[in-house]
């Protein structure tokens, strides 16, 4: 017989029909004649309650039902009795795949902290939460592909190792097959790497951007969507030494554009979720209410769906950072002395910086624009006023900075005094600056941040929470 998906039969169209489930036990629970199993096999985030009688059986056989134990389910689907619950399967044949030892198994059906689950994380995609989490990353990874197939644009495959920094940060992860006990040194004393494997030191990407741009400014719009590293010591809930990036790259686009853009795509992505992955965010949204219940009433996060339905219809604040910083200075808050770190104009936002203009200046999605060109990286436009450039970051709530873009400085000259300037090796990156040499065209484009998005839309509050398997300091587990 043909398996079925448990999604399927929840929807009642195969009522008066013998089906056969396959998947692991979420919890037992029964009398002395029958037994209840809830059983999930992932497709879903609810669980089909299969009725066993105990005397056909036998106790031998249920005493090895538990949970997360695998089976394979044939019986009847019907209408169920209970309240709960559309439909019940009467099981007539039972395999068990894999029986899984109470005594040891760690995840029970209780409420674990999401630290014990992060410890146990290779197998907390057997919580309803976790099962909720990936499912959802899932359609959103899905619907970005969408999104920009529909739009034209060209999925571009960046590079993992590079031997630029395109940040200019120096947060990257070396790639070596040096022995680094032992490495070939040059007469100077310095490593050599032209004895390396690429023959030059190389690492890590911390962003697909630059090989983006030569894409876009010859296939028009691309987008690349690929993980990133960043060896920058941050033990916060917002950030990963690994993470994934969506970056589309638009030739002929200048900041308006792309602020729209940025706009239109994470308002598609959260609509879709909405329509596509319902179930799963009404779970969390309860979750969440669960968890802050004990908080008092102004300290609560808005419930999840009103959240997203309210980003979707309302438009995003759009202000310069030297407005922002004005904003910030003249706050309560401010004046108070209540944030944790000074705010002058040039200096880079803090979150709490972030999450005050977002959460109770403006209580809106934020785009900030035109930020001081001393802390932005040396690709990004030069405005007139020869202080600032044409950046925009997107920051939201709860989460702060969700998107980074800009402008590109298109004109090599000016693109080649920038970088003069911060010490960038123009030599080294000439086939970056060819296209500025070779028709070169205004252009910009962003990075989102993708676990910080998922971090939105779940409602979850750590970053460690929608990665599978966390990259943070400190940790490399499984
Ligand atoms: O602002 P960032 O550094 O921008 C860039 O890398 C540009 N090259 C993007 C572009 O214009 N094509 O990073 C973009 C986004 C941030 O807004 C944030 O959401 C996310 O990437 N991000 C991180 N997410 C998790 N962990 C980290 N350590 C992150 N660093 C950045
Ligand atoms: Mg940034």
């Amino acid at each position: 017989m043909k398996r079925l998906k448990i999604k399927e039969v929840l929807t009642g169209d195969q009522i008066g029909k013998e089906v056969l489930v396959k998947g692991w036990v979420r919890t037992k629970r029964g009398s002395k004649n029958v037994n209840f199993i809830a059983l999930n096999d992932g497709s879903t985030i609810n669980n089909l309650q299969v009725v066993v009688d105990v005397d056909k059986f036998g106790e031998e056989l249920l005493k090895d039902i538990n949970t997360s134990a695998s089976l394979g389910i044939t019986g009847d689907l019907v209408e169920s009795q209970g309240s709960g619950q559309k439909v019940e399967l009467n099981a007539k044949e039972i395999i068990i795949y894999g029986k899984a030892d109470p005594d040891k198994y760690p995840i029970q059906p209780k409420r674990h902290t999401l630290e014990f689950l992060r410890e146990n994380a290779h197998l907390r995609f057997r919580t309803a939460t976790f099962s909720a989490v990936f499912r959802i990353r899932h359609a959103m990874a899905f619907a970005i592909h969408n999104y920009f197939n529909d739009k034209g644009f060209v999925y571009l495959h960046t590079p993992i190792i590079t031997a630029s920094d395109a940040e200019g940060a120096g947060q990257m992860f070396r790639v070596s097959t040096l022995d680094a006990k032992n490495p070939p040194l040059t007469e100077d004393g310095a490593i050599d790497f032209s004895q390396d494997f690429f023959g030059k030191p190389t690492n890590l990407t911390v962003s697909g951007q630059l090989e983006g741009e030569l894409g876009a400014t010859a296939l028009g719009e691309i987008y690349t969507f690929g993980p990133t590293f960043r060896a920058e010591n941050s033990n916060t809930t917002r950030h990963l030494a690994e993470f994934w990036m969506i970056e589309p790259e638009m030739a002929f686009y200048e900041l308006v554009d792309n602020m729209d853009l940025a706009e239109e795509f994470l308002k598609y992505l959260i609509r879709y979720a909405l329509d596509n992955c319902l179930d799963d965010l009404k779970f969390l949204s309860e979750r969440l209410v669960n968890e802050e219940k004990d908080k008092p009433q102004d300290q609560r996060s808005m419930e999840l769906i009103e959240k997203l339905n309210f980003v979707v219809s309302n438009d995003f604040v759009r202000c310069t950072y030297t407005e922002a910083v004005d904003i910030l200075k003249n706050s309560k808050t401010c004046k108070a002395g209540k944030f944790q770190f000074p705010v002058e104009w040039g200096v880079d936002l803090q979150s709490e910086h972030e999450r005050y203009l977002v959460e109770k200046h403006f209580k809106k999605p934020v785009i900030l624009i035109n930020y001081p060109k001393d802390i932005k990286a040396f690709y990004m436009k030069q405005n007139d006023d020869n202080k600032t450039v044409a950046a925009m970051d997107v920051l939201f709530p709860q989460i702060g900075e969700i998107i980074g873009g800009s402008q590109r400085e298109e004109d090599l000259n000016k693109l080649e005094t920038r970088m003069k300037e911060m010490h960038i090796p123009v030599e080294e990156m000439s086939w970056y600056l060819d296209t500025r040499r070779f028709g070169t065209v205004p252009h910009a484009g962003f990075g989102l941040g993708f676990e910080r998005f998922i971090l939105f839309v779940t409602g979850m509050g750590n970053i460690r929470d929608v990665i599978a398997f966390p990259r943070t300091p400190k940790n490399a587990e499984f």
